[in-house]
């Protein structure tokens, strides 16, 4: 790289506190080798806060004269933070760059702390950089320009036995650089913050041997300087730096769940009990760049509380050509047959999604969200005691083959079936546009949970089963399901371990895993398809059926299909053993197709 590319500080006055050691003298360095003037400040005590020497600062001021650069020693305590800009406006006339990097250390367990051990740490770090900040901050808003580092550590955002005081401290300064970071903001006036792990004195007993010897300061230093420079616009960004790597760090906030029914309801410790797998389920969490951004997404759980909406739980689901064409192999589509090609290749000319693939969303949420423990009034509901009853999908629109999908779901019926209840949740999937796709019904049993009291019917709305008639069926497919059909299907998102994990099985009352009944749910909707829309997608409309009985992967099952118009009636036995596993069922179509008419 030639030098006239390379990042300069000439004009630029940089004041460099603890710059005497370890992390402080390489920033000091390396800022005063690319043209910077630096105040090097250093108390020149002990790692424990004691003594003082004009030694520490002199050094690394001659160091970097030596080398042809420009510096001056400041002794005093960061304390003082007056003072040690002061030094720098005498000198230079300006202080541009401003590293807050003094520190020590006085490790004791929490109940060994002192006062004065709690006080000194506090006082070098945290009140430190706020004196040296608040004395350079009007020079730096006067000029339009000022660069300030904070130095946390690993201690503060992870916590370190022994160190209550330091760790205190240290995120101290993270707090400190977020309202600098804002305050600063208009007049170009940037804070950051540096979370380093180096090999110092500091650190000497502490780090592991090897580790130490690879940490070299050096190795951080040139993050810190960057950050430091005009062209390095973050502000108010966490960058840990160790060993010649660095990255952004963030605090992110799960998504939550709302506490009480609505407005007019108090919080019980018992709500709370309820929700707090979703509490603290940190699947879905994000970071806010802002408290005003954070504080927009509680307006919006009130809006929802208000608009009497608190029961509706919402979710993204992603998919592209990779997931329709994994669920297509997961439900038994094969190369092996041209007509599902388009199924299974994103550059078949007619590449289109199997509209069962959109179960996804809807089962997704009801199986992710706490929906269906929280319709039930005194039970639990975790995998283990939940069995997939009946599915309604109805595609409302044009299907996508990719894009990122938000789905609202809520219950909608709860029954009372003694041995066990039944909630009824269901589920709008829409596109980024807002376009309504898909619309899911899903019903699952919850073995155990009955006994409440409740109703035995559902209500209007849920849809309902139709018998198959009593005359021989019109056609017939039989698919043979593979030995790794469930291993291969719950690659598309259901990871429920009764379909893979004997141990689990059996917890649940099966002899060995099942195949997922909304795999086989799959393999009908494509004997529907082939039979009667040759393999058109843009034919199916709906899907109604009933789970009655369990499927084992490397079975074979037949699909039984009557054709009413455009509704095909059907049911699914195992060939094996002569059980229905899917009843009432039936596909609507658009219309049938013209081959089959
Ligand atoms: P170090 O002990 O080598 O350097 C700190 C310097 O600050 C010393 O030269 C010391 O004399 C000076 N100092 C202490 N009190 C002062 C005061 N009141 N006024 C002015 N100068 C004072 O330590 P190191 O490792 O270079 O640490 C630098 C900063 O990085 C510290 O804030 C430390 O807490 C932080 N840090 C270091 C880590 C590491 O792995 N080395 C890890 C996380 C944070």
């Amino acid at each position: 790289m030639s030098s006239a590319s390379k990042l300069r500080f000439d004009g630029r006055v940089a004041v460099v506190t603890g710059a005497g050691a370890g992390l402080g003298r390489e920033y000091a360095l390396l800022l005063a080798s690319r043209g910077a003037k630096v105040v090097v400040n250093d108390l020149g005590g002990s790692h424990v806060g004691e003594g003082a020497s004009q030694r520490a600062a002199d050094v690394v001021v001659d160091e970097i004269r030596k080398n042809g650069g420009e510096a001056v020693a400041d002794y005093n305590s960061v304390i003082d933070g007056a003072k040690v800009i002061d030094t720098a406006i005498k000198a230079y006339g300006r202080v541009d760059i401003l590293i807050n990097n003094a520190g020590i250390l006085r490790d004791r367990s929490i109940i060994k702390t002192t006062e004065q051990d709690w006080n000194l740490v506090h006082d070098v770090h945290l009140k430190g950089s706020f004196k040296c900040t608040q004395a350079a901050f009007p020079h730096m808003k006067k000029q339009n320009f000022g660069r300030i580092i904070m130095t946390s550590s690993n201690s503060g955002i992870y916590g370190n036995f022994g160190q209550a005081n330091y760790s205190a401290a240290k995120m101290g300064q993270v707090g400190l650089a977020n309202t600098v970071a804002i305050e600063g903001q208009k007049n170009n006036v940037y804070c950051n913050v540096i979370i380093p792990t180096a090999a110092s004195r500091m650190t000497e007993g502490i780090l592991p041997d090897i580790l130490f010897n690879e940490l070299k300061p050096s190795l951080i230093a040139p993050v810190v300087v960057y950050l430091c420079h005009e062209s390095c616009t973050d502000n108010g960004s966490y960058i840990e730096s160790a060993a010649g790597w660095a990255t952004k760090v963030h605090t992110v906030r799960g998504k939550g769940s709302v506490l009480r029914p609505s407005l007019e309801d108090s919080v019980t410790l018992e709500y709370v009990q309820n929700a707090w797998n979703q509490v603290t389920d940190m699947s879905q969490a994000k970071h806010w760049n802002s408290n005003a951004e954070a504080s927009a997404s509680l307006m919006e759980v009130l809006e929802k509380l208000k608009s009497g909406d608190k029961d509706a739980v919402e979710d993204t689901f992603s998919f592209g050509n990779r997931e329709l064409i994994l669920y297509a192999l997961g439900i038994g589509a094969s190369t092996k047959n041209s007509n599902d090609m388009r199924f299974l290749y994103e550059n078949d000319a007619d590449f289109s999604p199997i509209p069962s693939f959109f179960v996804m969303p809807g089962l997704m949420l009801t199986m992710s969200s706490s929906l269906v423990s929280s319709a039930l009034p005194n039970s639990q509901s975790d995998l283990s005691n939940i069995l997939h009853g009946e599915q309604y999908l109805e595609i409302l629109d044009d299907l996508p083959t990719g894009g990122q999908l938000v789905t609202k779901g809520k219950v909608f019926d709860v029954m009372d079936k003694g041995s066990g209840a039944v909630v009824v949740t269901d589920c709008i999937s829409y596109d980024e546009s807002g376009r309504q796709l898909v619309k899911n019904q899903s019903a699952v049993f919850v073995v155990g949970a009955g006994k409440f009291g409740g109703k035995k019917e559902p209500i209007a709305g849920v849809v309902p089963l139709i018998a198959a008639p009593s005359r021989a069926p019109d056609s017939s497919i039989q698919y043979k399901t593979d030995d790794d059909q469930a291993a291969l299907y719950r690659l598309s998102g259901d990871l429920n371990p009764l379909h893979i994990d004997p141990n689990f099985a059996r917890l649940s009352g099966f002899k060995t895993p099942i195949l997922h009944g909304l795999c086989s749910l799959g393999f009908s909707v494509r004997a529907v398809l082939s039979q009667y829309a040759n393999n058109d997608s843009t034919l199916f409309k709906a899907v109604k059926v009933r789970f009655s009985g369990p499927v084992l992967p490397g079975q074979t099952l037949k699909i039984d299909m009557w054709q009413q118009g455009k509704r095909i009636l059907f049911r699914t036995i195992v060939v094996e053993t002569g059980k229905e596993v899917i009843s009432g069922a039936y596909v609507d179509l658009k219309e049938v197709s013209k081959a089959k008419l």
